[in-house]
C-alpha cells in the first residue's frame, strides 16, 4: 500500500471529492489544523515556501497571507488529478506567485537549500518508515540553514476511549460518507487503514532528528492530529 503508483492512483480517484469529504468528515477541524500548522512557521513577507503533498492547495491561503505578493509558494504533488485541481484553484483565485510542480517528493531533484520554510498537511500517513526516512533527509537538504518546517497528520489519539471512537469513525463513518459523495467507500476506508498504521508523528520525529533537524512535537485536539515543527540548524 506504500507503493507510489498505488498512492498516486488513490488520490487521482479521490480528487473530485477530496476537499468536500475532508471538510465534512473532520467537522471543519482540518481547516483549523492547517492554519495552526502553517502558523508554527512564522513566515515572513517575501519568503520562499514549499508546500509538499500540496493536494489542491488547501494550505495556500494561510501561507500566502504571510508570504505576501513578493513571496513564492512552490506547491508539489505527484497526483495528476490533484495537480489539475490545484491548477484550477491557482487560475481562479489568481495566485500568481504559486508555482506548481508535479513530482514525487522523495525524488524531486529540487535545489539544495532553496526553501525558507517547508509545510505539509496530511501527507505523511501514506509513507512507509523507509520513505519517511528519505523524506526527512530531503527536508534537511531543501531547507536553507535556519529555515523552518511544519508537518501535520491525522493520528490515533492517546486516550483509549477517544481512540476507539476515532477508529470507528475513520473506518465506518468516513467510508459511509465517502460512499454518499462518491459511490465508492473503499478509497476512504484506505485512509483509515493508513491512519491506523501511521499511529502518530513520533516516528517521523525520530527520522527528522536523525536527519540533523531540530524538531519538536505538536498535539492538536487531544492528539486527533499530531505534528512536528522545527528547523535546520544554522551550521
Ligand atoms: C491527504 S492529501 C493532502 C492534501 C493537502 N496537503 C491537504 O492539506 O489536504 C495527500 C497528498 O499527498 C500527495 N502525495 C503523497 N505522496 C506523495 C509523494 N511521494 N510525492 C508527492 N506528492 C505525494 C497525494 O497525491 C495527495 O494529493
Amino acid at each position: 500500500m506504500y507503493d507510489s503508483r498505488f498512492v498516486r492512483n488513490l488520490f487521482d480517484e479521490m480528487a473530485k471529492t477530496y476537499d468536500k469529504v475532508n471538510y465534512v468528515t473532520s467537522f471543519g477541524f482540518s481547516a483549523l489544523w492547517r492554519k495552526q500548522c502553517v502558523d508554527h512557521l512564522y513566515i515572513s513577507e517575501g519568503a520562499i515556501v514549499y508546500d509538499l503533498m500540496t493536494g489542491m492547495g488547501e494550505c495556500w491561503p494561510y501561507i500566502l497571507k504571510s508570504a505576501g505578493n513578493k513571496g513564492k509558494l512552490i506547491a508539489v504533488d505527484f497526483s495528476d488529478q490533484m495537480i489539475k485541481g490545484a491548477g484550477i484553484k491557482k487560475a481562479k483565485r489568481k495566485f500568481e506567485n504559486v508555482v506548481l510542480l508535479q513530482k514525487d517528493i522523495l525524488d524531486s531533484g529540487m535545489d539544495d537549500a532553496s526553501a525558507d520554510h517547508i509545510v505539509s498537511a496530511f501527507g505523511l500517513k501514506t509513507f512507509s518508515d523507509k520513505q519517511l526516512e528519505i523524506l526527512a533527509k530531503e527536508v534537511h537538504r531543501l531547507l536553507k540553514p535556519g529555515g523552518s518546517f511544519s508537518f501535520i497528520e491525522i493520528s490515533k489519539p492517546d486516550n483509549n476511549l477517544l481512540n476507539g471512537l476515532y477508529l470507528f469513525y475513520l473506518k465506518k463513518i468516513i467510508p459511509f460518507l465517502g460512499k454518499l459523495f462518491l459511490g465508492n467507500p473503499e478509497n476512504y476506508r484506505m485512509l483509515g487503514t493508513y491512519t491506523e498504521q501511521f499511529g502518530d508523528c513520533s516516528k517521523a520525529l525520530e527520522f527528522f532528528q536523525k536527519a540533523g533537524l531540530i524538531v519538536s512535537y505538536k498535539k492538536y485536539f487531544y492528539s486527533c492530529a499530531t505534528g512536528i515543527t522545527g528547523s535546520r540548524p544554522l551550521s
